[in-house]
C-alpha cells in the first residue's frame, strides 16, 4: 500500500512537471507563432510654413491623424528645414501653406523649387509614387484656400506623386480671420482626417494593409 502511494504521488508530480513544461513551451516559444506581426513602418513627412501659428496648428492635427494609423512614423518640419534624406525617405509628404495673395506662400513655392535646385529630383523623378497631400489656412472664407491646395497638388503631380484628398475635396483647410478667428474644432478634425487618410493610402501603396 505504501509502495502504491509512493508510485501514485510520483506519477502525479511527473504529470505536473510535464504540464508545466508544455505550458512554458507554448507561452515562451511556440506562442510566438500566434503573436501578431508588428506592422511594417510607413514614413509620413508633414511640412509647412507658418508665421502666426495657424498653419502650424493644422500641421500638428495632420500629424495626430497620421499617427492614429498603426505602424506610421511621422516627422513634422518647417519647409525650410527639410533635408534631402528626410524628403526621399518619406513614403508620403503632406505640405501646408498659409494663403498669400490667393496662392501658396513664397516659402512653400521655394521648398518645391528646391526639390530640384537643392535635392535634384530630376531626371530620375525621385518623388515618383510617393503619396502627396495638401492643407491650407487663409484669412477669408473665399479668397484662395482651394487654389493654394490645388497648386501644391499640381507641384506634386508634376513630380509623378500620387495625390490624395481628405478633410475636404482638395485637402484640409481653415478660415482664420473674421467671426471665429484661429482654427476651430471642425477644421482640426478635417486636418486629422487628412493625416489619417494619407497614412492609410501610403500603407496601401507600399503593399501593407491599413489597420
Ligand atoms: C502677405 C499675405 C497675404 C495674404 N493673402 C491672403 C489671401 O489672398 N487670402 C486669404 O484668405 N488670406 C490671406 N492672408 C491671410 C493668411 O493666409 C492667414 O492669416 C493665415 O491663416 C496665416 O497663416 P499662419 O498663421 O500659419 O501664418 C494673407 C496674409 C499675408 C501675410
Amino acid at each position: 500500500m505504501g509502495t502504491f502511494r509512493f508510485a501514485s504521488s510520483s506519477r502525479r508530480s511527473l504529470a505536473i512537471s510535464l504540464f508545466c513544461a508544455v505550458l512554458v513551451f507554448l507561452v515562451g516559444g511556440f506562442g510566438d507563432i500566434f503573436a501578431e506581426e508588428p506592422a511594417p513602418v510607413v514614413k509620413v513627412l508633414v511640412t509647412y510654413h507658418s508665421r502666426s501659428g495657424n498653419t502650424e496648428r493644422m500641421a500638428e492635427a495632420v500629424v495626430e491623424g497620421a499617427k492614429s494609423v498603426v505602424g506610421t512614423e511621422v516627422l513634422l518640419k518647417r519647409v525650410g528645414q527639410v533635408t534631402a534624406e528626410e524628403l526621399f525617405s518619406a513614403d508620403a509628404v503632406v505640405v501646408g501653406s498659409p494663403v498669400y495673395w490667393s496662392n501658396m506662400s513664397g516659402e512653400v513655392k521655394t521648398f518645391f523649387d528646391n526639390w530640384q535646385f537643392k535635392f535634384g529630383v530630376f531626371p530620375e523623378f525621385k518623388m515618383k509614387n510617393k503619396v502627396g497631400a495638401a492643407f491650407a489656412t487663409g484669412g477669408q472664407l473665399s479668397s484662395g484656400k482651394e487654389v493654394t491646395m490645388l497648386t501644391i497638388l499640381a507641384a506634386m503631380l508634376g513630380n509623378q506623386m500620387i495625390v490624395v484628398s481628405g478633410g475636404g475635396a482638395f485637402g484640409a483647410s481653415a478660415t482664420t480671420e473674421g467671426d471665429s478667428p484661429g482654427i476651430d474644432k471642425k477644421e482640426l478634425a478635417d486636418a486629422r482626417a487628412l493625416g489619417q487618410r494619407v497614412a492609410e493610402v501610403a500603407r496601401l501603396v507600399r503593399g501593407h494593409s491599413a489597420r
